[in-house]
């Protein structure tokens, strides 16, 4: 998005080039956008570190270098210094939910998320205000409520992520239609978390963005929603508008790389867009196909670059990861057994399989044992991983959607918090974080039905008071739908996060 103001202008996550080993790619194809011009501004406002948010190449070669970035609170200083290697010189440095007003009466307020499970180490909104005209660009990120926004004033335009991003169901190694059901609950989940946030902002005109990607490796394009897959997790905008109509939306605006949306005080909108919207969607198939073929030597390039048959593989993996191990508690006792990865060679049959021994705190050959967790991908991604010295595994394996998992058991939130932890400036935030976190959520208690709990969930605090819902012996957190047993406080959805809950008329322990 850019934002233009008369008080100055604002670009936002320019992403053009493809993200996570060439697997996701902006859609519709926004890489013939005049850039240049597109880059000529006084603000610039990189939410998070994500790929697909932060693109190197674009912001090194269009974006001007005396544009100010507007800098989110962010426990480590990872998104600066990357920014700074770019070549950015000027930074405004936001305190969390505090609004700071710049030239010309411009005001923006940054929220900053900082759990380990926001983004890489960090997620963020921005909102916006001038003239009285207020926007958010929420983007994709989650907060438990939008409240703090809502009181700063009425919402004119509210931006926010409607789509999946992310592997599941699609990599597991399920049965066809058990994933079909997975994917569904996971769509109809995205979308009741985007309704309710619209229905907390209440904004006068919804624009549905972040999301989704479209992958044109041939390996991956069956993920595009073009083959009435009811289980697909990436629905696009159209799907978005005709959803929306269902719960009774009727202001939401969809924009094409390259639409303008002018926004009034007295609530109205005019949008121009380069080619009708409900046209470009009809076709959105041939779009794909025409994108395909266009871009296939941009990702046969990158696969090029993949190989590095230098790397000893398990050497390099027990160098790095073995004084993370050593270095994690919370992380290691959440995962609690051992991750193995199935490294699939260049011929595409021969298989090394290396574990990650999260309670043996050791990284070696994998020894028939049972395991957690087990990925299967092609040896080259891990070698360029290590090649590369990546610190976040999500951001660019996990994501690239480029491997398949099995799992024993439920859900696991640490085993992805780890592998974007891999560095030890990150492992000790999250482990500060978790820490931190478990004595907090356990302080005050409300009373839910027939239950007393904990006010905050365990899985990201949201307040149970709003977001819980108690059926008979389940509580069901609204934020995110994780499940949880009363009577034994068990987490039904992941491992950990035990909740503290006991019957109003149980008797007092002795
Ligand atoms: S905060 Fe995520 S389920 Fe409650």
């Amino acid at each position: 998005m850019r934002i233009d103001t008369a008080a100055g202008s604002i670009l936002t996550d320019p992403w053009v080039n493809p993200a996570f080993f060439a697997s996701w790619f902006p859609f519709p194809d926004n890489s013939q956008l005049d850039w240049e011009s597109l880059g000529k501004v006084d603000y610039l406002y990189v939410s998070h570190l994500h790929r697909d948010h932060f693109d190197a190449e674009n912001l090194k070669r269009h974006v001007s270098k005396k544009a100010a970035v507007l800098l989110p609170e962010y426990p480590t200083s990872e998104l600066e210094d990357e920014l700074r290697e770019l070549g950015f010189r000027s930074f405004i440095k936001t305190r969390n939910e505090e609004v700071v007003e710049l030239d010309g009466g411009l005001k923006i307020m940054i929220q900053a998320l900082i759990s380990p499970t926001d983004g890489p180490i960090g997620d963020s909104s921005l909102w916006v205000e001038h003239d009285g005209i207020r926007l958010l660009n929420q983007n994709d990120a989650r907060p438990s409520d939008l409240s703090r926004f809502a009181e700063l004033g009425h919402v004119h335009a509210h931006m926010l992520q409607f789509s999946g991003a992310i592997w599941y169901p699609m990599v597991y190694e399920l049965p066809e239609a058990a994933k079909r059901a997975f994917g569904k609950q996971k769509r109809e989940r995205q979308f009741d978390r985007t309704w309710r946030y619209i229905d907390d902002l209440k904004a006068d005109h919804v624009f549905p963005i972040a999301g989704p990607p479209c992958f044109l490796d041939d390996s991956l394009y069956q993920f595009n929603d073009i083959f009435g897959d009811e289980g697909a997790i990436f629905p696009d905008q159209s799907v978005f508008l005709s959803e929306y109509a269902k719960v009774g939306g009727t202001n939401g605006v969809v924009l094409l790389p390259g639409s303008v949306s002018e926004l009034n005080t007295e609530g109205g909108v005019t949008t121009a867009h380069p080619v009708p919207v409900d046209e470009f969607f009809a076709n959105k198939a041939a779009h794909l196909e025409e994108m395909r073929e266009r871009k296939r030597p941009i990702i046969e390039a990158e696969k090029a670059s993949w190989r590095h048959p230098e790397v000893d593989v398990l050497a390099e993996m027990k160098r790095r990861i073995e004084p993370l191990l050593e270095a994690s508690i919370y992380m290691a006792k959440g995962v609690g057994g051992p991750v193995r990865f199935d490294l699939v060679g260049y011929d595409g049959e021969s298989v090394e399989s290396i574990v990650v021994d999260f309670p043996g705190k050791e990284v070696r050959q994998y020894a028939d044992e049972k395991v957690r967790y087990r990925f299967k991908t092609e040896r080259a991604l891990i070698e360029h991983l290590l090649f590369t010295g990546e610190v976040d595994w999500v951001n660019s394996l996990f994501l690239s959607c480029r491997f398949s998992a099995a799992r024993i058991g439920q859900y696991n939130e640490f085993v992805y918090a780890f592998f974007k932890c891999l560095s030890q400036e990150r492992l000790q935030y999250a482990e500060g974080w978790y820490d931190e976190h478990e004595r907090a959520v356990e302080a005050e208690s409300i009373e839910l039905g027939d239950w007393e709990v904990q006010r905050r969930c365990p899985h990201l605090k949201a307040d149970l008071t709003r977001f819980g819902i108690v059926d008979g012996d389940q509580l069901t957190c609204q934020l995110h739908g994780w499940r949880f047993d009363l009577p034994s406080g068990r987490c039904l959805t992941s491992v950990g996060h035990k909740i503290r809950a006991a019957r109003k008329d149980a008797p007092a322990e002795a």
